[in-house]
């Protein structure tokens, strides 16, 4: 779906060739090639284009022999900026806005050039530019019956083609594969979550771990109801009670050296939240099925970790996956359960179940895996879009290294994170009068105090937690993620895998 072509771009002879411009502020923006130097002349006399991020303008070869593609878009990158991080995400944001012209035109086959060297190495600039044009080109319409063309306005490129534009024919390479295969696991969490409640289950979470590992030679082992009776896991059973559908933990490992350290992941795969029997409000519901993000970026990391399998590093995923429903044998509030390794709890609102599945999860993992660090991800709280909105997720952790370096990897991917804290003076919140702790928190602090429950859980073992209510969807509007979920974290965690020895 994107090759990297040696062709000449001015013969090539698709739909439409796209050229990424700075901003310099200057009389004239340059270009390497020269016909598209004179074109952009004309359109910035006009003051149609300078350059700025979200620009862009397209012109129709006046002769074959002038340029051999049907169109010609030029789009704006902004001006030069100075963080690494900062000129990936300007490279993203600009091929996001040309994937989105390119939809409207009806355009099938498209090379893009990369851009001249600014200060970021050309594998960089190949991953990003890559990763903005697949991820902009997301579609879900798998339940549209209608005939292609006849009702959609969305026909987006099939073909795409890099062109280096100069830079390093290799790193070019290597850099393209790398955002093709973190865009890709971006795309697969999408679809996980775009799928309805009705299809998305835990048992589909068990399939398509099983899929995974087959595919890249990943171990997997899925708990079902009966080994979670036998280990104790109240936590999830609680939460399933109310559910027609059996719960399943699935656990996706890949081990390259048993000398190696042990990264554990943990995603929230609540395949849909009713609130159970403290029962949300109907209006707006229906998202609820998005509550299986955590898991679906914890897949999204592994498809890339088993596909590359880095060196220096094992990682072993978890993903705790029930529907929360209000069946006659759901959990009511006030109902006390016990977690894998004793630890009781009251359960006031029922609502408040993703730590419940969760607590079970990083128990058991730890036990059994001995992690040197673990990240939990999930859509835990209300309150974290009160807190950060839909523009970043939040972060809390007990280690300062870890936090540091999920920090850096989030920016580097253009999915910021914000730290909060953790204390003793969050965590009284959650003391039970009758059990060793309660699920809710009371007023104020929400996201603090649902990181304080699964606190309990780590033990002293390095750990952080990601609350992406805010961003799993909803996520800040941006040329490359289209409404929606929008894959968050998958890219972050991939970054987090890919960097671990150096940082
Ligand atoms: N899945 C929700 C959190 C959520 C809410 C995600 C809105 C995205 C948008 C979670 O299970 C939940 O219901 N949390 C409650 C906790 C409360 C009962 C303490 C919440 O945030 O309201
Ligand atoms: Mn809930
Ligand atoms: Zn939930």
């Amino acid at each position: 779906m994107i090759k990297l072509s040696a062709k000449d771009p001015v013969r090539f002879t698709g739909d439409m060739l796209v050229y990424f411009l700075a901003e310099t502020g200057k009389k004239s923006v340059p270009c390497r090639e020269k016909a598209v130097c004179m074109a952009v002349k004309t359109a910035w006399k006009s003051g149609d284009f300078s350059g700025k991020s979200g620009q862009s303008y397209w012109f129709y070869p006046s002769s074959a022999k002038q340029f051999s593609a049907s169109r010609v878009l030029v789009v704006g990158l902004g001006k030069n900026k100075d963080s690494e991080a900062d000129c990936c995400e300007q490279l993203r944001l600009a091929a996001g806005t040309a994937v989105a012209v390119a939809a409207k035109l009806n355009v099938k086959t498209l090379m893009a050039v990369l851009p001249e060297k600014n200060q970021i190495a050309p594998s960089a600039i190949a991953s990003s530019i890559t990763e903005g044009l697949l991820l902009g080109n997301y579609v879900f319409d798998k339940y549209k019956t209608l005939q292609k063309n006849q009702d959609c306005t969305n026909e987006f490129p099939s073909e795409f083609f890099l062109h280096d534009g100069g830079l390093t024919h290799l790193q070019v390479r290597r850099g393209m594969n790398y955002g093709r295969r973190a865009a890709l696991a971006a795309c697969k969490a999408r679809d996980m979550a775009n799928e309805p409640g009705n299809s998305w289950t835990p048992a589909k979470f068990a399939e398509y771990g099983r899929e995974l590992a087959d595919k890249y030679a990943l171990k997997c082992k899925v708990l079902n109801r009966q080994a979670m009776v036998k280990l104790g896991m109240g936590g999830i059973l609680g939460v399933n009670q109310g559910s027609a559908l059996p719960p399943k933990l699935v656990i996706l490992h890949y081990l390259g050296n048993k000398k190696w350290p042990t990264l554990m992941l943990v995603g929230k795969g609540l395949t849909f939240d009713s609130g159970g029997i403290s029962l949300k409000p109907a209006t707006g519901m229906e998202d609820m099925k998005y509550d299986m993000c955590g898991g679906a970026a914890v897949f999204g990391a592994m498809q890339v970790i088993g596909s590359e399998r880095p060196k220096g590093i094992n990682v072993v995923a978890l993903v705790p996956a029930t529907e929360n429903l209000s069946g006659a044998a759901a959990i009511k509030p006030g109902d006390i359960i016990t977690h894998y390794g004793g630890t009781t709890s009251e359960v006031i609102n029922t609502d408040a179940e993703g730590r419940l599945i969760l607590a079970d999860a990083l128990a058991y993992g730890i036990d059994r895996y001995k992690p040197d660090a673990v990240v939990d991800l999930a859509t835990l709280t209300g309150a974290v879009i009160v807190g950060l909105g839909h523009h970043r997720t939040g972060l809390m952790a007990t280690d300062d290294k870890l936090a540091s370096r999920l920090m850096q990897a989030g920016e580097l991917a253009g999915e910021p994170l914000w730290r909060l804290p953790l204390g003793p003076e969050y965590s009284k919140q959650i003391e039970s009068k009758v059990a060793d702790i309660r699920n809710i928190g009371g007023k104020g602090g929400g996201t603090i105090t649902a990181a304080c429950y699964l606190q309990e859980f780590v033990g002293d073992t390095p750990w952080a937690h990601l609350d992406i209510a805010g961003t799993a969807w909803d996520f800040t509007e941006k040329s490359y993620v289209p409404k929606g979920p929008s894959g968050i974290a998958v890219r972050t965690l991939v970054n987090l895998v890919r960097n671990w020895k150096i940082s």
